[in-house]
């Protein structure tokens, strides 16, 4: 029985980068509390990613030893793109800052913050494709913390109904939140009522985020099973 006990070690991982992707989602949410928030929050996001990182830094160390198949290519390429925003963002929020970091003497132009507001959505968009792409060790890790132990028909029938519900909203709020023009204009006007509106926004961008991921998920298996075929 000891083989099926929770692995703890992996959902106190798993805690943290939910915690950052439920942060992230709050950063996104600049008008909500203002400035200082934002920037603390913002602070807190990339606290937990460096500890991300950090904890999973063996997958480095991978990098060169394993075969180059397309499946890997794909993780490889995924997990990197995701790194670039982020650094982007990183370095952008330090420039831009204007509360945290704002005692360094750093003349921030009005690119820098262009340049933040269109990495922030990409990063949000990647991070889907990343979670997406390494869904099978949440799915794993929920499985042994329930104790399901043999694969069931009805429950994946269930779980990818969710997966098609998610996704068929994810499209809908995409179109709602304007987020495909916010991945390339920071000018996007966005008169969303913040006060009012707050738990529709964390919906909505929970579902754009599902509903990339779903795409990363399913396009992962595609991708292997056609290299497995080859
Ligand atoms: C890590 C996640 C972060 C995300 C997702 C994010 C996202 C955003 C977004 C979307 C805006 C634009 C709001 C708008 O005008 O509509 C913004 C503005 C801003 N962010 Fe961030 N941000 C993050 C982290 C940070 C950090 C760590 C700092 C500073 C310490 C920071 C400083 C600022 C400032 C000063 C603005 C206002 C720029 C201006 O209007 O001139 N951000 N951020």
């Amino acid at each position: 029985m000891s083989g099926m006990r929770p692995n703890y070690r992996l959902l106190s991982r798993l805690a943290i980068t939910g915690i950052a992707a439920v942060l992230l989602m709050l950063a996104l949410a600049y008008w909500w509390q203002g400035n200082l928030f934002h920037e603390l929050v913002g602070v807190a996001v990339f606290a937990l990613l460096i500890g991300h990182n950090l904890i999973n830094r063996w997958w480095y160390g991978t990098v060169l030893r394993t075969p180059p198949v397309a499946q890997r290519w794909a993780v490889l390429i995924g997990n990197f793109a995701l790194l670039a925003p982020m650094l982007v963002l990183l370095i952008t929020s330090v420039l831009i800052s204007q509360s945290v970091f704002s005692a360094l003497p750093l003349d921030a132009s009005t690119m820098a913050r262009e340049i933040h507001i269109l990495a922030a959505y990409w990063v949000i968009a990647i991070f889907a494709v990343h979670l997406g792409m390494h869904w099978t060790i949440v799915m794993g890790a929920m499985a042994r913390t329930f104790g399901l132990r043999s694969p069931s028909r009805m429950r994946t029938m269930v779980l990818r109904a969710v997966a098609v519900a998610i996704a068929t909203y994810g499209a809908f709020a995409i179109a709602v939140m304007g987020f495909g023009g916010k991945l390339v204009d920071p000018y996007v006007l966005d008169m969303w009522d913040f006060q009012a509106r707050m738990p529709e926004f964390l919906l909505n961008y929970a579902a754009i985020v599902g509903l990339i991921a779903t795409l990363a998920h399913y396009g992962l298996r595609l991708l292997s099973r056609s290299a497995r075929r080859a």
